[in-house]
């Protein structure tokens, strides 16, 4: 049962077995030629992912660790920083930046909702920022910030390091890393790339790397230091601390997938599967906590119907072999969250709103079975003519 357990949560996604079986061969020396040529192709596989001719970091630890990473090589004591926050994952920001020791000036928009340029504007005429960061995909709302828009706003506007999470849309939602001015743009493996959990991903551009060099303190993280690893991913048969090489087979592989099926395709995959699945809750009269015309294509989260159990709905769900995740922060217990990224396919959206259609008819919500089903169909076959 265990084994065909259908993982519809934002992350950990999915995993191809592919994957599986390149993280299952025995460890090599992580400072021999073969690894180092497995990590080399990782690396420059995953340039080619952040669409970014700059330099890349992969280093053992979660999508946390890649966000800690930006600030810590950027910000420094006394440093004011502008935290857009949109939702749980956008609160990480500020407080990360406090300890750094910076004074966070929080931008915070209504749950839901998106943070709009023109308030980033407006907020930059305020102050001289050393960062601005923002959530790509806030992750806790299923919404889908506009980066590019931001980042012409900060380039145009300030001297600011442009610092982007795409935890939850690296692989899955486009991102231009090198045409949308993003100097560090930062992710995790184990949503939209179908990796296992394991590693921090971080694209940083040459004047990032610039300012570490310039920088009168120095950085608060050892693990985290941008100059301890450089070495290493320009070179990595060099040691600083040894690199997760399971997770960087696993990488390797999971990157050759994305590549295969091409970035294009796999940004209209996770479109058309997030259409038909915003179409079926709306069909079942279930309203999306994001704003439907920034609603993300890798993750939605979705309000219960009056009445419903959180508990008792992911319970039901889960007896249907369909695990899906409750809803964060101040919405915690009042809707779930669905995500729809990684390998998903067309097959695991049918089952995942087929369940949702029976656990809340079981749960005694007005349901009309096969509705849902119905209008995803009918949206699917509308959208891949
Ligand atoms: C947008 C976003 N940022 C940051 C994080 C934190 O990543 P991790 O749980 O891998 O540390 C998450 C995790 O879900 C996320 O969705």
């Amino acid at each position: 049962m265990f084994e065909r357990e259908l993982l519809m949560i934002p992350g950990p996604t999915n995993v191809d077995p592919r994957v599986l079986r390149a993280m299952c061969k025995p460890p090599l020396s992580h400072t021999s030629l073969e690894f180092a040529s497995i990590f080399k192709e990782a690396l420059d596989n995953l340039k080619k992912v952040f669409m970014t001719r700059d330099e890349v970091f992969v280093v053992a630890g979660s999508g946390t660790l890649a966000l800690e990473m930006a600030i810590a090589n950027i910000v420094e004591p006394g440093d004011k920083v502008l935290n857009t926050v949109s939702g749980y994952f956008g609160q990480y920001f500020v407080e990360i930046s406090k300890v750094y020791g910076a004074k966070p000036r929080v931008l915070e928009v209504p749950w839901g909702k998106p943070v709009k340029p023109e308030l980033v504007k407006e907020a930059l005429k305020e102050d001289d920022y050393k960062a601005v960061t923002v959530t790509h995909v806030e992750t806790s709302t299923g919404l889908v910030n506009p980066i590019k828009e931001i980042g012409e706003v900060v380039r145009k506007n300030s001297n600011a390091f442009y610092i982007v999470d795409t935890v939850c849309s690296l692989g899955g939602m486009e991102v231009r890393v090198d045409d949308w001015h993003i100097d560090i743009c930062v992710s995790g493996s184990q949503k939209c790339l179908g990796v296992p959990p394991g590693l921090a991903l971080v694209a940083a551009n040459s004047r990032a790397l610039e300012h570490v060099e310039k920088r009168k303190a120095s950085v608060g993280s050892w693990y985290g230091s941008f100059k301890n690893w450089l070495p290493v991913m320009r070179d990595p048969t060099k040691y600083f601390a040894t690199p997760a090489v399971n997770m960087i087979y696993a990488l390797n592989e999971a990157l050759k997938l994305v590549l295969e099926e091409g970035l294009e395709n796999r940004f209209r995959r996770h479109f058309i599967l997030a259409e038909a699945f915003r179409t079926a809750m709306e069909a079942l009269n279930l309203k999306l906590v994001a704003e439907r015309e920034s609603a993300a294509n890798t993750v939605s989260a979705i309000y219960y119907p009056e009445g419903v159990d959180d508990n008792q709905f992911r319970n039901k769900m889960k007896e249907h072999g369909i695990v899906v995740a409750g809803t964060l922060g101040p919405l915690k217990g009042k809707g779930f969250r669905v995500g729809h990224m990684g390998n998903v396919n067309q097959n695991d959206i049918f089952a995942t709103i087929a369940a949702i259609e029976s656990t809340l008819k079981r749960l005694g919500c007005k349901v009309e079975i096969g509705k849902g089903v119905a209008a995803a169909q009918e949206k699917l076959l509308s959208l891949t003519k």
